[in-house]
């Protein structure tokens, strides 16, 4: 009687695996605070993007680690860069039966490691990034993505890469925008997965948000939606359930959630100690993020998840 009053379910659909491809390695490299993820090869990460479609994973989001950065993160929309190979890769494999989204930031790309160019004082110049992400999303959707995800929080994003996208005839190329961002200690174990460290003890707080408001989220969502995101997201997930309520409740467009790597780390952590049961714990995670009102939930538990309804 439990399974038929249920009011919340989740389903392998909902869910978005994020993946590591990296430039220039033979073998997958473990990464050691996200166990059970893996810095892809080109070739591990298409048999892994077979395997997520098998088991009937929704989605997939692409990642790069380019063996080489600079002060612009030209990899990130250089026709051959890592992730362009990496996505003609995925749409060819799997393009039929998951949907190929790409993570559009410059962070992974450029030496410093902030989600955007630098002016002359150190500072992210929010309108001259613009310009960079404009690029990386015709370069992205040229070479095969669906959906490009701009997760860097500049100012007047979505517009732009709208704009970019249908002015090269990219017109059903949609955007999933992570629009309330918070600069949150949880994504510690990402920057192991993508080898980034912000220069010079810096942090995102001038582009992120602060993770005391919440009205702020809607602010943030309600541009997004206007200049043409197609989906919108919340990150991190856990700390923010009523974030995801308040914009569930505000906006039709489809709510993402990212559980992201430090709610995953977490979870490992304290499983291995014994402390926790890693299978209850994760399962009530989910759930209660889809509770929340998430249509989407972005997880390193998505390969696991869809596992478990298979067996
Ligand atoms: C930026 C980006 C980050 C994550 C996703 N996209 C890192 C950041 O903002 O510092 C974090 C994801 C995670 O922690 O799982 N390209």
């Amino acid at each position: 009687m439990r399974e038929l009053v249920a009011e919340t379910r989740l389903h392998p659909r909902s869910f978005v695996a994020p993946l590591f491809v990296r430039e220039g390695i033979d073998e997958p490299h473990p990464i050691t605070s996200l166990p059970g993820v893996v810095q892809h090869t080109r070739s591990s990460l298409v048999s892994e993007a077979k395997h997520l479609a098998d088991l009937g994973v929704g989605a997939i989001i692409v990642f790069g680690i380019p063996s080489t950065k600079d002060s612009i993160g030209s990899q990130a929309f250089h026709p051959e860069g890592i992730v362009q190979q990496a996505l003609t890769d995925l749409a060819g494999a799997v393009g039929e039966r998951v949907v190929v989204m790409a993570d559009l930031c410059v962070d992974e790309y450029t030496e410093h490691g902030h989600c955007g160019i630098l002016d002359g004082r150190g500072s992210v110049d929010n309108d001259a990034t613009l310009a960079v992400y404009a690029k990386i999303a015709v370069a992205q959707a040229r070479a095969g993505a669906q959906v490009v995800a701009p997760s860097g929080m500049m100012d007047g994003q979505v517009g732009v890469i709208r704009a970019a996208l249908d002015a090269e005839g990219f017109t059903s190329t949609a955007i999933l925008a992570y629009s309330a961002k918070y600069a949150s200690g949880l994504y510690g174990p990402f920057r192991e997965a993508v080898d980034v460290e912000i220069a010079d003890g810096g942090n995102r707080k001038g582009y992120q948000q602060d993770w005391r408001n919440a009205r702020e989220a809607l602010i943030e969502v309600r541009a997004d939606i206007a200049q043409g995101a197609d989906m919108v997201m919340v990150k991190p997930a856990l700390a923010y359930l009523d974030v995801i309520a308040a914009v569930r409740a505000e906006v039709d467009v489809p709510v993402a959630a990212y559980h992201v790597s430090g709610e995953y780390a977490m979870i490992k952590a304290a499983a291995a100690n014994g402390w926790i049961d890693h299978d209850v714990v994760a399962m009530e995670h989910l759930t209660a993020i889809k509770r929340a009102g998430a249509d989407i939930i972005l997880t390193y538990f998505a390969r696991w998840f869809a596992e478990q309804v298979a067996s």
